[in-house]
């Protein structure tokens, strides 16, 4: 069975191919044309290249248009920018296909778009590492940086570093896959120096479609050169660097002398990488021969070589050139018996740069990401925390160990408007040092867990509204001297710093009444009074307010510290009445109870009213709330609060405007969701999944992934919804429970297989779960066949495989528009996650990153792409090239 899933997989993947010959090789091609509105695209006319827009891969920057005065002579991508006046870094976040053989290309074309006629200057980091400093030596030309990498992840990082040198922007970022075969060498990745054409007779800069991977061709001519050339066209080898190219060569007018081509630099230890391109151009009669050896800096690099006629060899090596060398000089210097003088048709110079991609510990990026959100923080935060190491978030320092995963030590958000309780999430930055939260309007206790970060060094408070009391943990911490703790400034909190060191006296009294004299005794006893009153009267109010009910027989030992903190979220019964208006409009009907519509003050929320459940359903409710509270993340339905009065159990959830997927998909729906919404939302839905699995320690189940579990915003933003609180009730158990259980286990047709036999449930079980709802999402289709035979969805989806029908897969009400290659890829994805193996299935992370580029290729597909002719108007253009700085030389 699952050997033929794959062979299918491979006949996917042979269709992908064809149609990749159809779509003009462009497969996989990713280009941004930075600063275009969200959400367009268009062809650029003289490339026949689709760009759209890079609003998807970036949250920050503004977007700027050049004077229209450049329009007739720019390529079409240069018209915009995304500029970046705030933030010292702002970054990329690109996805891409993980082990690939990338070119890499950020380019630059300044135009005065800001009307400051000031050239600015600042860094681009690829990962960890500065890709370019780019600088401009003219209004009118275009920087680019180009590379050659093999992607270690799913994602490439990319950020513009500000260095107070004016403000960073960007023109376009592209991305095109290479063949493995080529470009092997001993080095991580290659930085483009020139990449040449020589022998030319125009000025144009040939690309795609002329270079089948869109590399740059720059005219390369020497006066002491001429060209010679063949109207016929030039096999490529694995290098393919395209017939036009091949089609000329140069050589020297003397053609006794050797053609020789040098450049010097100013770092002698760069390692330099060369690839020369040659094809024979010229029929020669049997008695003629063009040989030549290849010497570098005097020795033979290579030789004899006589070209082919018209087919193209490529000479190269794999390791660099040798170093230290200020200079680097090739000839080519024609054998005995050459009868033609050497020629070269094109080279290629790069040097060896080390693009470090890094990503910091998930655990931290998790956590951090939840802090971000629930104070809505807004500063440089995007990207990765801790990477590139040299420009970490802004209050945030990490660990720089090279070869390790760095991780945030210290966290500082003074002055920064918090508000609100100090984030569970926190606790979840494990090996934080320092933790600065002063000067904020921060409410609620000093939670307890700040003092299970082992590490912590500095804790800084001061200046809140925080109440309650210090955690005596971090008080004896305070006292041993190993933390360094500062609360003051909180009006409210029971230990200001006067009484927290009354109390650390508390332990040193001890020691003095065996040297105290009776002055020092009425002093003890009067402090003693003092911290007598103040337990006292700590527990006094403990009785007063904090309490909250932990099950109907209301015995108080069951308070829990976490409880105490999510007091705050609690609503009476009489409150639920009133946001309710006494429970007025029914929103739906769910597994535990009905769900009501409601309002916070003007917040508009869903209120879930639980059924009845057993006694030890209570307690395991309340652990369960108090873990959901802690839960946050963007692709997650959030907690607001709860009720649990007497037999009152009840969730308080944010609204979901648009309801459940499942109503979206259904044939009486008025709003067909388009291929690219159905991505999206898949997506969202995805990493909502991974972050309780992955960023939630321990990590969390959902256990009923579905589409009527998927919600949406307003804005059709997707959520999960009744995460986690299965778990609360009994799996196994009396009559009352059956009903439970079934909920529990799961719904018919999204359960997995392996767990039902297994009973051993995974992360892998949600996985599942998704692929269905995924199945869902492309074909529309019940989850199990409302015919006699109760087929279920993947099976029938596999047997629509088989038959080699895709397109009888899809939702019929898409028409048609979507990217054959995208939903190929969704579908492969999702028959992944339901294999009937539970390790052959992918885990959400890895469902992410494919679904990102399911989304990526729907992307490329433009309206405008039907019906396009590419056969007419292919002008090309020339570009002025940054090759200005120490182009080699030659003769
Ligand atoms: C090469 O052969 C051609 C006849 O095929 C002859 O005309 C020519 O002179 C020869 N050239 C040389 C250099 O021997
Ligand atoms: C010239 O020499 C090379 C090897 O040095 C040989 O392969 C080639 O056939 C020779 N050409 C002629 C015309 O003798
Ligand atoms: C946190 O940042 C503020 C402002 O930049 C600074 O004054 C303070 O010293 C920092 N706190 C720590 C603990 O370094």
């Amino acid at each position: 069975m699952d050997v033929s899933t794959y062979l299918l997989f491979a006949f996917l993947s042979g269709l992908a191919l064809v149609n990749l010959v159809q779509a003009q090789g462009q497969l996989g091609f990713i280009s941004l044309d930075c600063g275009l509105p969200p959400n367009t695209n268009y062809i650029e006319p003289t490339t026949t290249l689709q760009f759209t827009s890079d609003a998807a891969y970036i949250k920050s920057g503004v977007s700027k248009s050049l004077s229209s005065n450049y329009n007739q002579f720019l390529y079409k991508q240069y018209h915009h920018v995304r500029s970046f006046p705030q933030g010292r870094r702002n970054c990329y976040d690109i996805s891409v296909k993980k082990g690939t053989k990338y070119l890499m290309r950020a380019s630059f074309f300044y135009g005065n778009y800001d009307g400051l006629s000031q050239l600015p200057k600042f860094n681009l980091y690829l990962g960890d590492s500065l890709w370019k400093m780019v600088n401009f030596t003219d209004e009118n030309m275009d920087t680019t940086v180009d590379s050659i990498h093999v992607t270690l992840d799913n994602q490439v990082q990319i950020c513009l570093v500000n260095t107070n040198t004016g403000t960073p922007f960007i023109s376009s970022l592209e991305f095109r896959p290479l063949p493995n075969e080529t470009y092997k060498v001993l080095t991580r990745s290659l930085l483009l120096s020139y990449r040449l054409d020589m022998g030319t007779t125009t000025n144009l800069t040939y690309r795609f479609p002329n270079d089948t991977y869109d590399r740059f061709w720059v005219p390369y001519n020497w006066g002491e050169w001429t060209s010679i050339s063949s109207a016929l066209t030039i096999d490529p080898n694995t290098y393919e660097p395209g017939s036009i190219v091949m089609e000329t060569a140069a050589i020297r007018i003397d053609t006794k002398k050797p053609l020789e081509i040098w450049w010097e630099t100013e770092d002698e230890n760069t390692q330099y990488y060369v690839y020369m391109h040659f094809a024979e151009v010229e029929k020669l009669q049997p008695n003629q021969t063009r040989g030549f050896n290849i010497t570098y800096n005097g020795s033979v690099w290579y030789g004899p070589l006589i070209p082919d006629y018209l087919s193209t060899t490529t000479i190269f090596s794999q390791g660099p050139l040798p170093t230290p060398k200020k200079k680097h000089l090739f000839s080519l210097i024609p054998i005995e018996n050459s009868t033609h003088p050497p020629i070269i048709n094109a080279m290629e110079i790069y040097s060896a740069i080390d693009l470090l991609e890094l990503t910091s510990d998930q655990g931290d990026v998790g956590a951090i990401t939840s802090i971000k959100s629930t104070y809505g923080i807004v500063r440089d935060w995007e990207g990765d925390p801790c990477v590139p190491r040299a420009y970490p978030w802004e209050g945030i320092a990490c660990t720089k160990t090279n070869g390790t995963v760095p991780r945030i030590v210290s966290l500082n958000l003074s002055s920064s408007g918090l508000a609100g309780e100090i984030s569970q999430s926190i606790e979840n930055l494990q090996m934080l040092q320092i933790l600065d939260l002063s000067n904020n309007d921060l409410t609620g206790n000093i939670p307890d867990f700040l003092s299970n970060l082992s590490n912590l060094e500095v804790l800084k408070l001061d200046n809140n509204k925080l109440t309650g009391s210090v955690p005596s943990e971090l008080l004896k911490r305070h006292d041993n001297g190993s933390l360094s703790l500062s609360v003051q400034g909180n009006p409210n909190l029971d230990c200001t710093s006067d009484s927290c060191k009354s109390s650390s006296k508390k332990k040193t009294s001890v020691v003095i009444p065996i040297v105290a004299s009776i002055g020092g005794l009425i002093l003890i006893i009067v402090v003693s009074i003092i911290i007598l009153w103040i337990v006292k009267s700590r527990k006094k109010r403990r009785n007063e307010t904090v309490v909250p009910k932990v099950d109907p027989s209301g015995t108080n030992d069951q308070i829990s510290d976490h409880l105490l903190e999510t007091r705050r979220r609690q609503f009476t019964y009489s409150e639920v009445l009133r946001m309710t208006n006494n429970f007025e409009r029914i929103l739906g009907k769910g597994g535990f109870g009905m769900v009501y519509y409601g309002t916070i003050d003007d917040t508009q929320v869903a209120v879930k009213m639980l059924s009845q459940a057993s006694g030890q359903g209570y307690q395991q409710f309340q652990a369960e709330v108090t873990l959901l509270l802690r839960v946050h993340h963007k692709n997650l339905t959030n907690l607001v609060g709860y009720l649990n009065e007497g037999d009152r159990l009840g969730l308080i959830y944010e609204f979901m405007a648009k309801g459940n997927l499942a109503e979206h998909l259904s044939e009486t729906s008025s709003y067909v969701l388009s291929w690219q919404d159905r991505l999206r939302i898949a997506m969202d839905a995805a990493q909502g999944l991974e972050y309780l699995h992955d960023g939630c320690k321990p990590p969390i189940i959902h256990r009923d992934v579905k589409t009527t579990n998927i919600l949406l915003t307003e804005n059709f933003q997707a959520k999960l919804a009744d995460f986690g609180l299965s778990k609360s009730f009994p799996v196994d158990g009396n009559k009352t429970n059956n009903y439970m259980s079934t909920i529990v286990a799961g719904t018919p047709g999204y359960l997995d297989p392996d767990y039902y036999l297994s009973n051993r449930l995974t992360e892998k079980s949600d996985v599942y779960s998704f692929g269905v709802a995924l199945l869902e999402i492309i074909s529309c289709r019940p989850v199990i066949s409302r015919s006699e035979e109760n087929v279920h969805i993947s099976k029938w989806v596999n047997s629509m495989v088989a038959q080699g029908d895709i397109n009888g897969i899809v939702d019929e009400r898409l028409g048609g528009k979507y990217d054959a290659n995208s939903v190929w890829k969704a579908v492969e994805v999702a028959l992944s996650c339901v294999s009937g193996n539970s390790a052959r299935r992918p885990t959400m992370n890895q469902v992410v990153a494919e679904l990102k580029s399911c989304l990526a290729m729907e992307l490329e597909r433009t309206p405008e792409s039907r019906g396009f002719d590419s056969t007419n108007s292919v002008n090309m253009m020339s570009i002025v090239m940054d090759y200005s700085e120490a182009a080699p030389m030659a003769r």
